[in-house]
C-alpha cells in the first residue's frame, strides 16, 4: 500500500487532501466528521481584517464611554456576524478543535493591510493553531495604485506576520500577478512556509431587471483546476515554500494531478459542499488506488514529477503551448449553415 502521508508547513499529514476555509470547518462536529473521512488537516473559515479592526475600535470606544455600546458596530458587517464565530468564538473553536481531533488545525486570516489586526495571529497561535493561512483578497480599485505597490504591500504583510508568530504561515494568493514566479520567490524571501494557489474571486453579477449589482457565489468547476496546475508546475523547484492547490479540486484524478504538478496538498471545498463530506474518503481511497496501480510508493515520491522541470517537453507550459492550442481547433463544417 502506498504511503499517502505528506509534509506540509512542517506538519506531517495523514493524507494530502485538506478541507479549505469555509463554513464547513466552522464547528468541531464537522471537523471531527472531516477527520473521520481521512482529511489531512482543516483550515478554519477566515476572520477578516475589518472584523478585527472593528472589534478593537469597539473596545476603545466602550472604554472611552464606560459600558455603553457602540451601536453602529453591530450593523457594519451584518453578514460576517453569521459567517464566522467572531474573534472570541474563533479562539474558542481553535481550542475546542485541538482538544477534539488529532489532525492539524490551520487558522485563517483575511486582510490586506499591515496593521494592528495582525496581532490577532498571536492569539490564534496561543489558542493552539498549528499554522496560519493568510488569505490576501485585495481588489485594487484606485487606478493610481501600481502593481508594484500592491505587491510590496503583500510582502510587507507577510514579513510582519512572520515576525509576530512562531507557527508556520501559508499565503493564499490570487492568480492576478504579472509575474507569479517572482512573487513566489519574494514570498520565500519573506519566509512564508506555504503558497496556496489560487483564491477564487467572486465578481458581482448584474441584475438587469432591478438594475442592481448583486453578490454572487457559485461553487467551483473542475476546469478551474488547470490554471492552478499550470502555476504549480511552473513554481515547483523555484521556491522553498510548500505549494498547495485550492480551486477546482473535485475528484481523485484532480488530487493526483495536483501532486504530480508539485503540490504537497490539494484543498477541497466545493466538492464537499456539493457531494457531502463522505466524498473525501472516496477520493482519498481512489488516490491510494491510483498510486498503487502506477507503482508509486508514496505521495512524496510522485510530488512534482510532472512539474516543468521534470517533463520531457517543458514548452507545454510556455507560450508555445498557446499557439499549439489555438491552431489545434478545427471549425465544424456546418458552422455557417442556418
Ligand atoms: C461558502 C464558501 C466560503 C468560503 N470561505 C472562505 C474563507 O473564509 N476564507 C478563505 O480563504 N476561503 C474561503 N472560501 C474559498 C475556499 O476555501 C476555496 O479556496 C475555494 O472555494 C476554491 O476551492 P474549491 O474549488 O474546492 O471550492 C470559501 C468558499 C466557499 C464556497
Amino acid at each position: 500500500m502506498s504511503d499517502l502521508r505528506t509534509k506540509y508547513l512542517g506538519l506531517l499529514l495523514k493524507s494530502p487532501v485538506l478541507a479549505s476555509a469555509s463554513p464547513l470547518c466552522e464547528s468541531v462536529d464537522n471537523i471531527r466528521r472531516l477527520e473521520d473521512q481521512q482529511i489531512g488537516a482543516v483550515v478554519l473559515p477566515s476572520l477578516f481584517e475589518e472584523q478585527l479592526e472593528l472589534e478593537s475600535l469597539t473596545v476603545d470606544y466602550d472604554l472611552a464611554r464606560g459600558a455603553e455600546s457602540f451601536p453602529e458596530s453591530a450593523n457594519f458587517f451584518p453578514d460576517l456576524k453569521t459567517y464566522n464565530l467572531g474573534p472570541d468564538g474563533y479562539l474558542e473553536l481553535i481550542r475546542h478543535a485541538k482538544e477534539s481531533v488529532d489532525i492539524p488545525i490551520i487558522a485563517s486570516l483575511n486582510g490586506i493591510s499591515d496593521g494592528g489586526w495582525l496581532q490577532y495571529a498571536k492569539l490564534m497561535e496561543e489558542a493552539g493553531a498549528d499554522a496560519i493561512e493568510l488569505n490576501i483578497y485585495s481588489i485594487t480599485t484606485d487606478p493610481g495604485v501600481t502593481g508594484a505597490e500592491v505587491e510590496q504591500g503583500y510582502i510587507d504583510l507577510v514579513r510582519h506576520l512572520k515576525r509576530s508568530i512562531g507557527i508556520p504561515l501559508a499565503v493564499k494568493l490570487s492568480p492576478f500577478f504579472s509575474a507569479p514566479g517572482n512573487m513566489g520567490v519574494r514570498f520565500d524571501e519573506a519566509h512564508a512556509n506555504g503558497i496556496v494557489m489560487f483564491n477564487r474571486f467572486y465578481q458581482p453579477d448584474f441584475d438587469i431587471e432591478q438594475l442592481e449589482v448583486v453578490p454572487s457565489l457559485t461553487l467551483s468547476r473542475p476546469d478551474e483546476l488547470l490554471l492552478r496546475l499550470h502555476w504549480t508546475a511552473l513554481l515547483y523547484g523555484n521556491v522553498q515554500a510548500d505549494l498547495g492547490i485550492t480551486g477546482g479540486v473535485h475528484t481523485a484524478s484532480d488530487v493526483v494531478k495536483c501532486i504530480l504538478a508539485g503540490a504537497k496538498v490539494a484543498f477541497m471545498t466545493s466538492a464537499l459542499l456539493r457531494n457531502g463530506v463522505q466524498h473525501a474518503a472516496h477520493v482519498i481511497a481512489e488516490v491510494e488506488r491510483w498510486l498503487d496501480e502506477h507503482e508509486y510508493v508514496s505521495v512524496h515520491q510522485m510530488c512534482g514529477s510532472m512539474s516543468r522541470g521534470a517533463v520531457a517537453d517543458p514548452t507545454a507550459f510556455e507560450r508555445g503551448n498557446y499557439m499549439k492550442v489555438l491552431s489545434s481547433y478545427s471549425l465544424r463544417a456546418n458552422i455557417f449553415n442556418d
